[in-house]
């Protein structure tokens, strides 16, 4: 179903609920200047970036991530939060489950965050596994060069790539948040990636799914409210304070 005044209408039910999860994709990030993934002009428009977050990839050449990462990283370090990831934060009855790897819903100050597919603050090294702030890594990674460890081993980044498992923690307390909730909030994603997208399906039956997001979805069926629309607009204009 879509509606008019559709902000209003969210503003009523977020005031009305008790829990509330919010599961977010890159699109609440790219209000902040980052790319989201399958869009026209997203990550993955450009071939050489199809495969940068594949396991396989990894391990038969790293420098395949890290040509990537020379840019990503310095991008998502030197961008801030948007007016989406504060609207959230705002809201204290909001566990957020993110399927983003930057860490702009805890620099926003929501509380807590479930980071479903890691995140990029942290490297490890795939030998001995050594743990790294990535940060320290910037330099050889500036350089064009594959970090490694004095062990000898690649560092990886601690984000989750296809061909691994999720963060236990994050998934089984993303599972319970999920299934403890009246109101799930589906921000910015194309819901395609599983098992991220397979979330929602956790929510009680008498729950209240909303889906904000710029393209349709395959939830959108499923939905109370659907907005294609900006997410940071609608998020902006929310009246949640009273
Ligand atoms: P996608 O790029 O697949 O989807 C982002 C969605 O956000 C798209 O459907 C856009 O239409 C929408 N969008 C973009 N900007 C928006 C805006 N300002 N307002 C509203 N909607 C907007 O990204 P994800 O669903 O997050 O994996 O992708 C899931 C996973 O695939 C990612 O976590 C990543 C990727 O491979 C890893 O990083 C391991």
């Amino acid at each position: 179903m879509v509606m008019k005044n559709s902000s209003e209408k969210l503003s009523e039910w977020i005031k009305e609920a008790k829990s509330i999860v919010a599961l977010t994709g890159a699109g609440i990030s790219t209000g902040s200047g980052i790319p989201d993934f399958r869009s026209a002009s997203g990550i993955y428009s450009n071939e050489q970036n199809v495969n940068v977050f594949d396991l396989d990839a990894f391990h038969r050449d790293p420098s395949i991530f890290y040509n990537f990462a020379r840019e990503f990283y310095p991008q998502v370090r030197d961008a801030q939060p948007n007016a989406a990831h504060r609207a959230l934060a705002a809201i204290p009855q909001c566990t957020v489950v993110t399927q983003n790897v930057d860490d702009y819903h805890q620099r926003a100050g929501s509380d807590p965050v479930y980071t479903v597919h890691g995140n990029h603050i942290h490297s490890t090294c795939q030998s001995c596994g050594r743990e790294i702030l990535t940060e320290e890594l910037f330099p050889i990674i500036r350089e064009g060069e594959v970090p490694h460890c004095v062990c000898g081993g690649v560092y990886k980044p601690n984000i989750t790539f296809f061909g691994e498992m999720l963060p236990e923690y994050d998934w089984t307390e993303s599972v319970r948040a999920m299934s403890e909730a009246d109101l799930v909030l589906v921000l910015g994603t194309s819901l395609v990636v599983h098992p991220a997208a397979s979330l929602p399906g956790y929510r009680p039956w008498n729950s209240k799914l909303v889906i904000i997001n710029q393209e349709p979805t395959p939830l959108d069926c499923e939905a109370q409210l659907v907005i294609h629309d900006d997410l940071c607009d609608i998020m902006e204009r929310l009246t949640i304070d009273s």
